[in-house]
């Protein structure tokens, strides 16, 4: 089986049970501008799960592409990637526990046998392990009984009957202690866990959540593969009580769903949200794995790459066994998931750079440069953009895009390669010059790291190559930290793995991004797109296409524009319509973005539009949004008296003496791209 025909069956089985397909969204999201990466499949369904309604009804499924930054470090052992898919379906306040769970298990352990709609991936049930929800007193959370009723009743139901034993586990660090056993001594199949491992938000534990963001108690499902299928290295880390939920990589999760029915309150409480949802992810990588019964992703979903690594290289098939030689496996492995990650990213529009989603491209093509150098293949003619034919035929069916645009993201990679070697050789020059006399200090190797991108792992290398043996590590190390933290708390905003907040602030802004837009394309004109956005409570930034400095006197005017548009308080009209009337009304939607067919529109003004009749050609703003914002741009002038509202809808005086909306500045972020911050003042 391949990860075509896994995600095949699991659209079929949801659509079997009445679910839309929608399609994947980009991998940085659009209209969610506080997030970097597009990390789970919820991202794009969040106003959703709020309580508004769906265009493509409430049943929804689909496969998204994922990438997850913060895992970047643990690429190299068996199970961890920077991008993978996840599948997810969504009850929108349609169905519940009762039919979540008996249907996941179904796609799991049906096989081939079973009919048309009801395949799913045959896996053996004696291998699934499941965990819930034990409770949260504090916030008076009740544990989660149903859901380890409705396990129960799964494994039972079975043509071979498991009889699922369960064990109160609570916390990881008490699975340690107590093992899988239950007191007389069976092994349990289904395991109570707290709030760190059994609930879902994108901020973690009911304690860390943020006021206006939902969450819920979660159920996830775990594999156990074969032992014999684990190198002896990677038993060396399995604990004396092993557990599912302990991350020695024994058990692997693959699939979680979230039973997404809280809201946290201002006041720290919880509230019931308006529905009862359900946001199911799986790891379409991972169920491949489980599949396979093979314990290693990268072997199994990433196999066409590794195999155009070496035959780039020029290294035969029966050498494949290179890839299991310890002293290679990781570099391989890093090569493959970093490779296969940049070629998604540049699809969908990053550019190697300096900051936010550029770095992390520019980061995954300098490592898996190092990475080959590593392997001693790059001493060849091996260049790292010789595999994205490889990742381009994986993905032909789902994602042809890749294919269509495979020569440019080939220059692209190369670019960054050269220009890292020419980094590297600049560094080395440095570094003879800074070990004349003898020494490096830990100055020197911050220097080299920092101002010239010289890789640490080569400063001592090469280091020691100039019989140089001592570099003040310890020095080194606390020059690094200070300048992290430095830069750590300048991008503390952006970094964090959830989305924007719906905090009033961040949905003013939001509605001001879609003024701002309007207003740089009647100033600078019509070849103004977004190519990039991201919304603080402080402030905001857009990137767009316009290839030379905006003078002072655009800047002006446009400002003057978003400023008359908010002292026209515009009614902010929210609809859904069929994709091609959308288009049709020009409405603004990111170039190369796959829509459903039924898309949400949010249009801006004219006063007097209704929902029910919205005007739409006489709109001052119409763009492809999944919100949220403000019901009238009025409110954009924020803290100040609306009372001062007169009759027709105009803010009297406000505007001339001190306007809300203000261009903080404008910049060149790359060749054809501008960008402005701006704020409500
Ligand atoms: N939103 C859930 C997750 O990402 C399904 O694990």
């Amino acid at each position: 089986m391949t990860l075509d025909e896994i995600r095949a069956r699991y659209l079929a089985f949801m659509q079997a049970r009445g679910h839309t397909v929608i399609p994947s969204s980009l991998l940085v999201p659009n209209g969610d501008p506080t997030t970097l990466f597009t990390g789970s499949g919820m991202q794009q369904l969040i106003p959703y799960l709020l309580g508004k309604n769906h265009p493509e009804g409430n049943k929804i499924v689909d496969s998204q592409k994922c990438f997850r930054s913060e895992d970047i470090e643990e690429v190299g052992d068996n199970r961890h990637t920077t991008f993978f898919e996840m599948l997810g379906n969504w009850s929108l306040g349609n169905y519940f526990k009762d039919k979540q769970l008996p249907w996941f298990f179904e796609f799991l352990t049906n096989g081939d046998d079973a009919p048309e709609g009801s395949r799913g991936i045959g896996l053996d049930p004696s291998r699934l392990y499941v965990t819930a929800f034990i409770g949260d007193t504090n916030n008076n959370i009740p544990k989660d009984t149903e859901s380890v009723e409705i396990w129960q009743k799964n494994f039972a139901s079975l043509p071979k009957p498991i009889d699922a034993k369960v064990k109160e586990i609570g916390s990881e660090e008490n699975g340690y202690k107590v093992g899988m056993r239950t007191e007389s001594g069976e092994e349990a199949r289904i395991f109570y866990y707290d709030a760190k491992k059994n609930w879902w938000s994108r901020d973690g534990t009911p304690d860390k959540m943020r006021a206006g963001e939902p969450g819920g108690p979660d159920s996830e499902v775990f594999y156990r593969f074969d032992d014999s299928e684990h190198t002896s290295e990677e038993k060396q880390k399995w604990g004396e009580h092993c557990h599912p939920n302990c991350d020695c990589g024994r058990f692997l999760e693959i699939g979680n769903s979230v039973f997404m029915q809280y809201l946290k309150n201002a006041d720290g409480t919880f509230s019931l949200l308006p529905k009862q949802n359900v946001d199911f992810g799986g790891g379409l990588e991972r169920l491949l794995m489980a599949k396979h019964n093979n314990p290693d992703i990268i072997f199994v979903a990433h196999k066409p790459i590794i195999d155009a690594i070496q035959y780039v290289a020029g290294i035969s098939t029966n050498e494949v066994k290179l890839y299991s030689r310890p002293e290679y496996t990781r570099s391989y492995r890093i090569i493959a998931d970093h490779i296969k990650a940049a070629v998604f990213l540049i699809a969908d529009g990053v550019r190697p750079g300096k900051a936010d989603q550029g770095y992390f491209v520019r980061r995954l093509i300098r490592r898996s440069v190092q990475h080959l150098d590593k392997l001693g293949i790059s001493k060849s003619a091996f260049r790292l953009s010789l595999v994205v034919p490889a990742v381009a035929d994986m993905y032909k069916t789902q994602y042809p895009e890749i294919k269509e645009k495979e020569r440019e993201i080939e220059q692209i990679i190369d670019t960054e390669e050269l220009q890292f070697r020419e980094t590297l050789v600049r560094g080395t020059k440095e570094l003879a010059r800074f070990a004349s006399d003898g020494s490096i200090s830990a100055h020197d190797a911050f220097q080299l790291v920092t101002t010239y991108g010289f890789p640490l792992e080569l400063v001592i290398e090469e280091a020691g190559e100039r019989g140089i043996k001592q570099i003040d590590m310890e020095g080194f190390k606390e020059l690094l930290k200070a300048h992290q933290e430095l830069s750590r708390a300048g991008s503390e905003q952006k970094f964090k793995g959830g989305l924007a907040d719906a905090s009033e602030q961040t949905t003013r802004l939001h509605t001001a991004h879609h003024l701002l837009l309007k207003a740089l394309q009647m100033v600078l004109g019509k070849h103004v797109k977004q190519r990039g956005s991201n919304i603080t409570q402080e402030r905001l930034r857009i990137d767009f296409s316009h290839s030379e400095k905006v003078t002072p006197e655009q800047l002006a005017e446009v400002e003057q524009l978003v400023n008359e548009a908010i002292a026209a308080d515009f009614p902010v009209i929210h609809s859904e319509l069929p994709k091609e009337v959308a288009e049709s009304l020009g409405a603004e939607h990111e170039f190369g973005a796959k829509y459903p067919d039924r898309v949400s529109v949010y249009s801006v003004g004219p006063t007097g539009a209704t929902a029910e009749n919205p005007q739409y050609e006489q709109a001052f703003s119409m763009e492809f949004c999944g919100g949220p914002h403000v019901e009238h741009t009025g409110e954009l002038a924020g803290s100040r008296d609306l009372n001062t509202l007169s009759k027709d809808g105009e803010i009297e005086s406000l505007n001339k003496t001190n306007p809300p909306f203000k261009i903080l500045k404008e910049e060149a972020v790359s060749a054809g791209i501008r960008r402005i911050k701006a704020v409500l003042q």
